[in-house]
């Protein structure tokens, strides 16, 4: 596996195309100013009894054929006139992910997407790229091709703002459970400063995603896990601040993230913000978690004007909804505890 990732990656070109005159005027500014960055406002064939709707899906994983076929079996028909956020990790070879976006481009009016690990992984192609940011280079082209958008765009007024984003160590403030090696990476994010700005200026309802975790408190404990040091590749503070300058400090009503990796369902609001995760994740999770989501994803998160009611039930939001987490517990969970035991036993 090659996996390097610089702190800034390289800019797509974004569109000149505009269609409100308070974007216009200060979109002139910037141009005199040497800037060209602005969101592309879409329009949409939106259905009129429910207006726009945009639907949100994690950790698709289609290189295993069941996840696939489930990209294969959504309605061709259901979804032309709805949005759909990606939140990255659709699969590790070029091919699947062009299959799966394709699919998904042919379903859906407008794909949005931010991209996972998987996707940047190199392990079962390595012969094709140097490294991850040449292949980050391919996926995005290939969005390019297909219409998929990386962008910031405005859509009936919904801002929605992909935070392309990578996890650091630093993210992990609770307590160690010692035994483990640590695996590292370097951060890199990416955005977009002005076409946010102007999204930030313009939409009274914005949602931002990422396939990373911009907060601990989005994932179980680490004694209830069964790799308890998860949180060091999860996510990144750098993240949760970047979400915050755009939703605000304290968030607000309309403030929605969304996100991906941990293929854990996720509903909760924090300090004035939803973040919701909706995964496909590997078809063993889905058998034995209590909501799999073959069934149910993707996630409609806007409807009507308005975000949706909560995703339930989603087991570990709903778990610390009415319990408080102790980071300093490491005291494994009976079921990690079991777990480990019989490693031990095995050895
Ligand atoms: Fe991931």
């Amino acid at each position: 596996m090659v996996l390097r990732l610089a702190s800034s990656f390289a800019s797509l070109p974004q569109s000149r195309q505009c269609l409100n005159p308070r974007l216009e005027r200060k979109g002139l500014r910037r141009f005199k100013r040497g800037y060209v960055e602005r969101p592309q406002i879409l329009s949409s064939t939106e259905d009129a009894a429910v207006g726009l709707r945009v639907f949100v899906v994690s950790d698709l994983h289609t290189d295993y054929s069941e996840n696939m076929n489930w990209v294969n079996s959504l309605s061709t028909v259901n979804h032309k006139h709805n949005v759909l956020l990606v939140a990255g990790d659709v699969a590790e070879t070029y091919k699947n992910f062009v299959t799966t976006m394709s699919l998904l481009k042919d379903r859906f009016e407008h794909v949005l997407y931010v991209p996972g690990n998987h996707d940047l992984w190199c392990r079962r192609e390595s012969e094709n790229y140097v490294d991850s940011i040449e292949k980050l280079g391919k996926l995005l082209e290939a969005c390019k091709g297909l219409g998929v958008r990386t962008d910031p765009v405005i859509i009936e007024g919904l801002g929605i703002i992909p935070l392309f984003s990578w996890y650091h160590e630093s993210f992990d403030q609770e307590e160690d459970i010692t035994g483990f090696s640590i695996p590292s990476l370097e951060m890199a994010c990416k955005d977009y400063h002005d076409a946010i700005e102007d999204i930030k200026e313009t939409c009274d309802q914005i949602i931002t995603f990422s396939h990373f975790v911009p907060r601990q408190e989005l994932c179980p404990e680490k004694r209830m896990l069964f790799y308890p040091n998860l949180p060091k590749i999860i996510g990144s503070d750098s993240l949760e601040a970047r979400l915050r300058s755009i939703h605000g400090a304290h968030g607000n009503p309309s403030a929605c993230h969304v996100f991906g990796h941990t293929h854990f369902c996720w509903d909760a609001i924090l300090d004035g913000i939803r973040y919701v995760q909706a995964p496909l994740a590997y078809p063993r999770e889905r058998k034995r978690r209590m909501n799999g989501g073959e069934n149910w994803l993707p996630f409609c998160v806007y409807s009507n004007g308005g975000f949706a009611e909560r995703l339930s039930p989603c087991y570990w939001s709903d778990y610390y909804s009415v319990n408080p987490r102790e980071p300093h517990n490491t005291e494994l969970a009976p079921w990690v505890a079991r777990f480990y035991r019989h490693r031990t036993e095995l050895t």
